[in-house]
């Protein structure tokens, strides 16, 4: 039998699209001004409510970039700071600036999280053990020298990325949250990637180790909730440091100081769809719901575009480290 399609039906057709349609619309609208509430209006949870004045925070990757500035602003707001990197030399210094500027106590670690020594996790141990740590920042970490195809990346660089970032980063949560749990408060940041939220090539080895935290972060931030411990997963696009070899600030790349300004003014606000992470810094906060709501996170295109724009880099490195070759 033969569908005949008549005037009525038609009309019944265009009324169903014209929902359809009113409803997409209306979803896109809710999805950005949802967007914007959370990049612009939004406050974060109170830094108060997970220690008082005289707790402790402990940042790893303390000495420089967005960590030091982690470790001053948690001083300013009266938490005791324990400092952990490499240097002992620097981590001593600001350690003195830090009580002096603010009146706070402080201590200090040098420790090289690539070793991953026993030895110095009971160090790390022995220094929380009996003190209220009200926030554990795990920042450290290490990308790749420059992008690099992951087929020629060196081991020991792979390595020393996965057990920074990742190992060292569990490791230091299983010793600090305990007490957390405890107390029944706290706060755990973690440092994430704009290279965990979209796969990038030429820095698989980082982008990957970021993903895991991410997935790590959230899982654990579902887990302890219950306990009255925050976990969020603060992730960044650039950040002008010695780690992205970018020395001047911009509206997409700021300086340390501003990030960590708005990653712990935005705590518990949540830019795309995974509750757990975070993108604090307005301009990121535009990008990730563009990526997430526009152009899908880990789509063909999003992925080829980042690798072309990491060749760019990389040959650019590479030509960099010739004219330093032929200084020599
Ligand atoms: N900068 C960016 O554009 C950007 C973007 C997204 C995410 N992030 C993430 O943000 C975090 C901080 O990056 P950043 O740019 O501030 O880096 P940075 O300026 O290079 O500082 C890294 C800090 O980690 C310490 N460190 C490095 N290797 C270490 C090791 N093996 N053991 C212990 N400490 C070590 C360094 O001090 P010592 O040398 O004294 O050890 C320094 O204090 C990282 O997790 C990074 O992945 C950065």
């Amino acid at each position: 039998m033969a569908i005949t399609f008549d005037a009525k039906h038609v009309r019944l057709v265009k009324t169903g699209l014209a929902y359809f349609g009113g409803a997409v619309l209306l979803y896109g609208l809710f999805r950005l001004l949802q967007g914007i509430f959370a990049i612009f209006i939004q406050p974060g949870k109170s830094l108060r409510k997970f220690g008082p004045k005289g707790s402790w925070a402990l940042v790893t990757g303390a000495s420089d970039g967005i960590g030091k500035e982690y470790a001053y602003q948690l001083a300013a707001n009266d938490f005791n700071i324990i400092l952990i990197s490499r240097t002992a030399s620097k981590l001593e210094e600001i350690g003195k600036d830090l009580e002096s500027k603010f009146s706070v106590q402080t201590e200090y670690l040098p420790i090289d999280f690539a070793a991953n020594r026993d030895e110095d996790y009971k160090k790390i141990a022995a220094c929380v053990d009996g003190k209220d740590i009200a926030i554990l920042v795990n920042n450290v970490g290490k990308s790749h020298d420059i992008p690099t195809p992951f087929l020629i990346t060196p081991e020991q660089e792979m390595k020393d990325i996965i057990t920074i970032n990742c190992t060292a980063t569990l490791r230091v949560t299983q010793i600090v949250a305990p007490g957390m749990v405890t107390r029944k408060r706290g706060l755990i940041l973690t440092m994430g990637s704009f290279a965990g939220l979209t796969p990038t090539s030429l820095l698989a080895t980082y982008s990957g180790s970021k993903a895991f935290l991410s997935s790590w972060s959230a899982a654990l931030a579902a887990e302890l909730a219950p306990s009255g411990v925050h976990v969020d997963l603060v992730t960044s696009y650039l950040v002008a440091s010695a780690m992205s070899k970018i020395r001047r600030h911009s509206m997409t790349i700021p300086s340390p100081k501003n990030f960590v300004k708005a990653a712990l003014g935005k705590i518990g606000v949540y830019v795309g769809n995974t509750a757990g992470v975070s993108t604090p810094y307005w301009s990121h906060g535009v990008m990730h719901w563009a990526l997430e709501n526009l152009a899908g996170l880990g789509s063909a295109n999003v992925i080829k575009v980042n690798k072309s724009m990491h060749e760019d880099i990389r040959k650019r490195a590479l030509r960099k480290k010739e004219r330093e070759a032929k200084k020599q």
